[in-house]
């Protein structure tokens, strides 16, 4: 063939081509917006290390809740700042906690609107770290029934699904069994199956008061090195039951998207976590970077690497952006 016939410029020649070769979207109805919860009422108050999210009294969530139903978000996630954390962590189990709290008003105004609730208890325990503790360490089997308790309390309270994000081995079926025993069968469970211990938490454990007191999360969370790990935690909870897999971090887990995208036949989920939405933020804020353009692109490259929902911080900019013409 002449060499000037291969002309893959031709299917970029105006935006309306473009949009009929386009590979992968984005839509409104990939997305999943966080919130942080606290007790009290009337409280709205904006984050300092996640500029845009607040952490908001039950009143105040109910009101985000509906701004994301107005927006066309289909589900929020929900995490707690409790009035009081000790040894075990059983404010995470309180179903006077303010997320238990705040998911009864939000399912009781706003049924449509699908409650994923984080199961962890690391903001509940006054050691920081994401399970009961045998000294200094982190006792794997004696979480298990604390974390299925707590995912029963907030599936009792209305959540749809529950995300148990503390990382600790065989929680999947422990939850769904103990699910399953109240009665609670349609209750889905998205499981943080591959989550590193990563640096881009940071600025959620600053807003959630949620930072290990002692050490560190890398005898629980992933090892950042490791990808044919990540396809075992994945296979395994998959077997546990899981009905969708997590993959967290976002941006600097591509790879490990795609390589499970190949794999798996069930939903993929991704965590486009604070570090990276403070890190565009930052930028934005200085007149570094396009804001807009950053999210969208980023957003779009995890939709490319095979993700089917994001988790984001940006929910609630990226439903307006798209609804907007460009
Ligand atoms: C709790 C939890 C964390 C995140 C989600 N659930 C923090 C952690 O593991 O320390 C991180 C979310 C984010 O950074 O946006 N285990
Ligand atoms: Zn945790």
């Amino acid at each position: 063939m002449k060499y000037n016939a291969l002309r893959p410029r031709r299917l970029r020649i105006s935006a309306p081509v473009r949009s009929m070769v386009r590979e992968n979207h984005l839509s409104v109805s990939d997305l999943i917006y966080p919130i942080f919860v606290v007790p009290g009422s009337h409280v709205k108050e904006e984050i300092p290390s996640l500029p845009g999210c607040y952490h908001l009294s039950v009143d105040k969530a109910v009101e985000t809740a509906r701004l994301a139903v107005s927006l066309g978000i289909p589900a929020i996630e929900v995490f707690g700042l409790p009035g009081y954390k000790d040894e075990t962590g059983s404010s995470a189990w309180d179903p006077k906690s303010p997320v238990q709290r705040a998911m009864e008003a939000i399912k009781k105004e706003l049924p449509g609107l699908v409650i994923v609730g984080d199961v962890c208890l690391c903001q509940y325990t006054s050691h920081g770290h994401c399970g009961k503790l045998c000294g200094h360490y982190v006792d794997n089997d004696a979480t298990l029934p604390l974390l299925a308790r707590t995912a029963v309390s907030q599936a009792a309270a209305g959540a749809d699904i529950i995300a148990p994000s503390d990382m600790m081995d065989g929680r999947i079926a422990a939850i769904r069994t103990a699910l399953d025993e109240k009665g609670f069968q349609n209750v889905s469970i998205m499981s943080y199956a591959v989550k590193y211990a990563s640096a881009f938490y940071g600025p959620f454990r600053d807003a959630a008061n949620s930072a290990p007191q002692f050490g560190n999360r890398r005898q629980y969370q992933m090892d950042p090195a490791n990808s044919r790990e990540a396809m075992k935690e994945i296979s395994l909870d998959l077997d546990e039951g899981a009905d969708i897999i997590m993959i967290k971090p976002a941006m600097t887990y591509l790879d490990i998207v795609r390589q499970a995208r190949d794999r798996i036949d069930r939903p993929i989920a991704v965590y486009n976590v604070s570090g990276e939405y403070a890190m565009v933020k930052a930028a934005a804020q200085n007149g570094w970077i396009d804001e807009k353009r950053i999210v969208l692109e980023s957003l779009l490259s995890m939709k490319r690497a095979g993700a089917d929902i994001i988790i984001t911080y940006h929910a609630l900019d990226v439903a307006r952006w798209l609804s907007e013409k460009d």
